[in-house]
This record gives C-alpha cells, sequence and structure tokens, in this order.
C-alpha cells in the first residue's frame, strides 16, 4: 500500500514517539545494544570513504533519528567538528541527549527539519550525510537539490547504508520488503534513477554497491548478502546495499 507524503511522513515522524525502545521518554539497553552494532557497521563504511571525511568541519546529518552517528563520528573521528543533527521527527532528534551523554560530545545544533527543507543559509556544510534513511525520504530529487543549496564549495554529501535495487526488480522487491513486519513504510533507491537526477541537478553521482553484512541479521539475509558479495556483477541488478557519493 501507498501512502501519501502527508501520511507518510507522519508515520515516520510518530514512530519516534510510540516506539518501545527508541522514545525519548528513556534510553533503553536494546536501544544501546543495536546502536552499537549500526556503529560497527558505520566504522566499516567510514573507513572506505575516510579520504572525503578527515578534516570536514562543517557537517550535517539529516534522517539522524537520534543522532547517534553524529556523535560515534565526532568522538571517534572527527572531534574538532560542529556537528548539526537534523531529522523529520522532533521526538527522535530529544533523545540526542542519550548519545552525547553516552560519547561524551556535544552537538552544535538538533532540530527537526525535512530532508528536503533544512533552515540553513546556503553554502554552510563542507559534509551532508545520513545512515540508512535516504530510501525513507520520498522526495529523492528535492533532497538532493536542497543538499546542493546547503553544501560548500568543494564538500560532499554521502547516504551511507542505503538499500538499492534495479529498476526491473523495483516492484518485486518494494512489494517484498513491505510485505515484512516494519514499523514504517520502506522503499528503495533505483542508483539509475538517481543517476539521471544527478544530470539534471548538476550533480555528479558515484555509487558504491557494498553488501558485505556486519551487523547480526537472519541466518536467509546473511547468506544471501554473502552470495552476492562473491558476484559483485550482480550487485547492479538484484536488491544490494551501497554507499552514494554526490559532489558538485
Ligand atoms: C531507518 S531510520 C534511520 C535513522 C538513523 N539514521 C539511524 O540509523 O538510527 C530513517 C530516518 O529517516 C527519518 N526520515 C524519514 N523521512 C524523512 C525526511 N523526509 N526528512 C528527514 N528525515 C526523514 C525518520 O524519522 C527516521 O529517523
Amino acid at each position: 500500500m501507498r501512502y501519501s507524503l502527508d501520511k507518510k511522513e507522519q508515520i515516520e515522524i510518530d514512530f519516534w514517539k510510540k516506539s518501545q525502545f527508541e522514545s525519548s521518554d528513556h534510553f533503553s539497553p536494546q536501544n544501546l545494544n543495536n546502536k552499537l552494532q549500526e556503529c560497527e557497521n558505520l566504522a566499516y563504511r567510514l573507513q572506505k570513504h575516510q579520504v572525503h571525511i578527515q578534516g570536514k568541519k562543517e557537517i550535517l546529518e539529516i534522517g539522524a533519528g537520534q543522532g547517534w552517528a553524529s556523535c560515534f563520528i565526532k568522538s571517534t573521528y572527527l572531534p574538532e567538528a560542529n556537528f548539526t543533527v537534523t531529522d523529520i521527527s522532533e521526538y527522535a532528534v530529544d533523545s540526542v541527549k542519550y548519545w552525547e551523554a553516552h560519547f561524551k560530545v556535544k552537538m552544535a545544533k538538533t532540530f527537526a527539519a525535512k530532508s528536503y527543507a533544512i533552515d540553513a543559509p546556503d553554502d554552510s556544510f563542507d559534509l551532508i550525510f545520513c545512515y540508512a534513511a535516504a530510501h525513507h525520504f520520498v522526495l529523492i530529487e528535492e533532497t538532493l537539490i536542497e543538499l546542493k543549496r546547503l553544501l560548500k564549495k568543494n564538500g560532499l554529501i554521502i547516504f551511507i547504508y542505503e538499500p538499492t535495487c534495479s529498476r526491473l526488480l523495483y516492484p518485486l522487491f518494494y512489494r517484498y520488503v513491505n510485505k515484512m513486519p516494519h514499523s514504517t513504510p520502506e522503499d528503495v533507491l533505483i542508483p539509475s534513477r538517481i543517476k539521471k537526477m544527478c544530470k539534471s541537478i548538476g550533480l555528479t553521482y558515484e555509487n558504491y554497491y557494498d553488501p558485505k553484512v556486519i551487523i547480526d541479521r537472519n541466518i536467509r539475509t546473511t547468506q544471501y548478502f554473502n552470495f552476492l558479495h562473491s558476484f559483485p556483477f550482480l550487485q547492479r541488478v538484484l536488491p544490494s546495499s551501497s554507499d552514494l557519493i554526490f559532489y558538485e
């Protein structure tokens, strides 16, 4: 079932209000445990893109959820950088305090914002990123136009750990992922579609397929991704996982 944009965004916003383990009322051990696993996956992916990350000073995260990724990156890689943490849900952003305390860091700014309407001046950031979030944004083209506006000269946008699939298999895979139990509607990015968008927006786009499994998943999913890892030519066609890089 496809939701209207308003309805879909409201589901995303309310998830963080109602969540049993991830609401801003308390910091649950389950949440801590899950996100520390995600940190390992993020670290694996960042190490591949290190050259793009190092030395960055003004950083924006979009679709940040509770902002654990920005807190982790500041504490581990970029202690001098200023981080602005945003998510569509104010209930998610309310939890940044837990991660600031866990990683002993302070974010420069935290506020609720849609990926395609962010309250910040032009040319504000030299790195804009999201982790496992862009496939939730719906308005991808509008988001990329907004991020291009916010990007400083020689800046970089990176969408980390996104599900991807070919245009051919998209209808099937879309149906499959939304049949599984999820708390919010799921989607998947189509690299060829994004490439076309970038051409008209004036962004250079690089797609890095990487189905390596770092996080504990069920056996079937792990076997599938291990298989895909061994046959790189299939990663363009079958459902896979990607890091997407954009710059002017
Ligand atoms: C799968 S979660 C990932 C959250 C976070 N990056 C993490 O790894 O915990 C997707 C996130 O995107 C946010 N989101 C959905 N649509 C959005 C939009 N249009 N603009 C900004 N954030 C959005 C949701 O509220 C949610 O926090």
